[in-house]
């Protein structure tokens, strides 16, 4: 097994989940249990953000803060516009006009970022691509650890010259929002573990690895691949603590859906969810253009959540849904810690 890379009683990281399920609570009983916890500051304003590192800090853990690298290349708007139209008849179930609020934003994470050099925390861990080598540097004088998150090798080695400390690997079994450099990608179907080999095999950087863990043979799987620890989404997130919405965490139980899908159509970048109607309808006219069609669609995924239309919705998950538990999150971490002892 590789060094440890990280400053937790066990190699189990809790993947930062944005949008709702990676609330404080779950982050603190991660971290009490002896696994790792992030913090989602993607989606979130520089005051909440600096808000939640405040409560993190109280807990006398080591925790993380993930940031989603976005805006660097603007969208175009004649694809979207399309889209826009090829989604008129879901606009017409929920009574809406739909319209593009904005093509791009950078999700303000410059000035997170600057706000984490002033007030670091242990670790910074970056999706969708990194911010400049010299901010990369200025963090880590400031303490911090960066990681990036990394889908290919090429990735790996790029995040590896911008100066990073450790690689996230995630794998196209990961639930929610690949984290691909290039949104127009596909994203093929292959084992996380396969995916930790390529990187291993060029760069000497602390991997960890994610995507699809559904228990802890998956996690030993991936340790034996190279992997420094591993980073678990899915299986937390219909844990007591997880902020992730009720209709969310009866979705990933209920025999309403068979399997889940990498798809464009709820956002305009590849995200794996439960396939549902709306995947059904919209993936053959979906298009590339986060966060455009993230803003475009967002009051009509609402609109459908609130509906308990999960025909309508989105449910981020990863191909290890099927073992999602309920419970205290703490189980469910000492159920993975089998894989180290
Ligand atoms: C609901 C949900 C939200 C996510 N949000 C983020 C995020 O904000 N930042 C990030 O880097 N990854 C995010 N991810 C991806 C995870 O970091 C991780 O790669 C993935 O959960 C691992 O695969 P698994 O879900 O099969 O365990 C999210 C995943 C899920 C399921």
């Amino acid at each position: 097994m590789a060094p440890a890379v990280i400053d937790s009683d066990l190699p189990l990281v809790a993947a930062p989940m944005a949008g709702g399920p990676s609330s404080l609570q779950l982050a603190e009983a991660v971290g009490r249990a002896g696994g790792f916890p992030f913090l989602a500051a993607a989606n979130a304003d520089p005051a909440t953000m600096t808000a939640q590192i405040e409560q993190a800090r109280t807990w006398g853990v080591s925790f993380g803060v993930n940031l989603f690298i976005v805006g660097e290349a603007p969208n175009e708007a004649e694809p979207v516009e399309q889209y826009r139209r090829a989604l008129a008849p879901q606009a017409a179930k929920y009574g809406m006009d739909l319209h593009i609020p904005q093509l791009d934003d950078d999700d303000q994470w410059p000035q997170k970022v600057e706000l984490l050099c002033q007030n670091p925390v242990p670790v910074v861990s970056f999706t969708f691509g990194l911010p400049p080598a010299q901010q990369i540097s200025r963090l880590r004088r400031a303490g911090s650890a960066v990681w990036a998150t990394v889908t290919t090798a090429a990735e790996a080695q790029a995040a590896q010259e911008a100066g990073v400390d450790a690689l996230v690997v995630q794998g196209p079994a990961a639930g929610g929002h690949s984290g691909t450099w290039d949104p127009a990608r596909v994203i093929d179907d292959r084992p996380t573990a396969e995916v930790v080999r390529d990187v291993d095999a060029v760069t000497k950087l602390p991997l960890i690895a994610a995507g699809g863990v559904d228990g802890p043979s998956a996690v030993r799987t991936l340790l034996q691949a190279g992997a420094a620890a591993v980073q678990v989404g899915t299986l937390l997130l219909r844990t007591e603590e997880s902020g992730a919405s009720q209709l969310h965490k009866d979705a990933l139980a209920s025999e309403h859906f068979a399997e889940t899908v990498v798809t464009r159509a709820f956002t305009g970048r590849p995200a794996r969810g439960l396939r549902n109607g709306f995947v059904d309808a919209y993936e053959p006219h979906a298009v590339t253009g986060y966060p455009a069609v993230h803003h475009m669609t967002r009051e009509l995924r609402r609109r459908a959540a609130a509906a308990g239309d999960v025909d309508g919705a989105h449910f981020w998950a990863g191909t290890g849904y099927r073992s999602a538990a309920e419970g205290p999150v703490a189980r469910t971490i000492r159920h993975l810690a089998a894989a180290v002892r």
